[in-house]
């Protein structure tokens, strides 16, 4: 199959979290991990979602990706709403429309790493793209690894299954947390490298965060969280930039 470049579409959004809140817990120990967020995820873009630990950034992907419930307010991928799926519809969405790499990998130890990333699709009942599984395959650098099981690959290696199964089904949209956090320098701009490429040259939907200036200076946007809330936003950002927004919280953590 060759592929044919897809037109950037600014306007339709991927997803879409409005007015979207999640608490933890109840009285004294209630966290509010997110509050009110409203957020856009525009098709063919690169987001990158940064802000300090504790932040939200896990939670705010976790509930737009499906993946946990939220308090209030609602969720949209596509033109689905997530609040109106049961729960074997959202489980079918998941799988046909969203790809993930977990802050831990979450391969099966039982599989070798060509298994894992082909998992996804071998559960939905259909055959990669043997050209784009290849090229994913070659662009991680997993093509010497294929047989091996997790155990026997170090966390770089892991980490690098995990982005490749998550690409490998050319998913309407990617979530990835800290997807780079594990790998060395040369091996993470790799993987940004063709997270990206996947933006520009396929029309892909990557949602990402990081901690890493650099690692955002990838994406088109950089959406800023803190305390559970959207308090900034950055479009086509720089390390350099990025960086001076972050000394910024951290100046303020030190003064509250
Ligand atoms: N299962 C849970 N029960 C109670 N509180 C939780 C739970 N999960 C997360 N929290 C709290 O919600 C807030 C947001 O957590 P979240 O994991 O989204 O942060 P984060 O920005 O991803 O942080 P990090 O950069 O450390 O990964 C934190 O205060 C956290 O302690
Ligand atoms: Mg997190």
């Amino acid at each position: 199959m060759t592929t044919t470049p897809t037109v950037h579409r600014t306007t339709t959004v991927a997803a879409r979290a409005t007015e979207l809140s999640k608490v933890y817990g109840e009285g004294e120990t209630q966290v509010v991990a997110l509050d009110r967020v409203t957020v856009d995820f525009p098709q063919g873009e690169f987001t990158a979602i940064m802000g300090p630990s504790g932040s939200g950034k896990s939670t705010l992907m976790h509930c737009v990706a499906g993946l946990d419930s939220f308090s209030s307010g609602s969720v949209r991928i596509g033109e689905t709403e997530l609040s109106t799926l049961k729960d074997k519809q959202l489980t079918q969405l998941r799988r046909d429309k969203i790809g993930f790499i977990f802050q831990a990998f979450n391969l099966l130890p039982t599989l070798t790493a060509l298994e894992n990333i082909t998992l996804p699709m071998d559960i939905a009942g259909r055959k990669p793209d043997a050209a784009w599984l290849q090229k994913v395959i070659d662009m991680v650098g997993l093509s010497e690894r294929l047989k091996h099981r997790p155990t026997e690959l170090s966390g770089g290696q892991q980490q690098r299954v995990a982005v490749a199964r998550a690409l490998a089904s050319q998913p309407e949209i990617i979530f990835g947390d800290e997807p780079t956090g594990n790998l060395d320098s040369r091996s993470g701009a790799e993987v940004l490298g063709f997270l990206r490429n996947s933006v520009r040259e396929l029309g892909q939907t990557v949602v990402m965060v990081t901690h890493d200036p650099v690692a955002a200076s990838y994406a088109d946007r950089v959406i800023f969280l803190a305390d559970g809330a959207v308090v900034d936003q950055m479009i086509q950002p720089t390390a350099d930039r990025v960086l001076d927004r972050m000394k910024a919280f951290d100046a303020k953590g030190r003064t509250s």
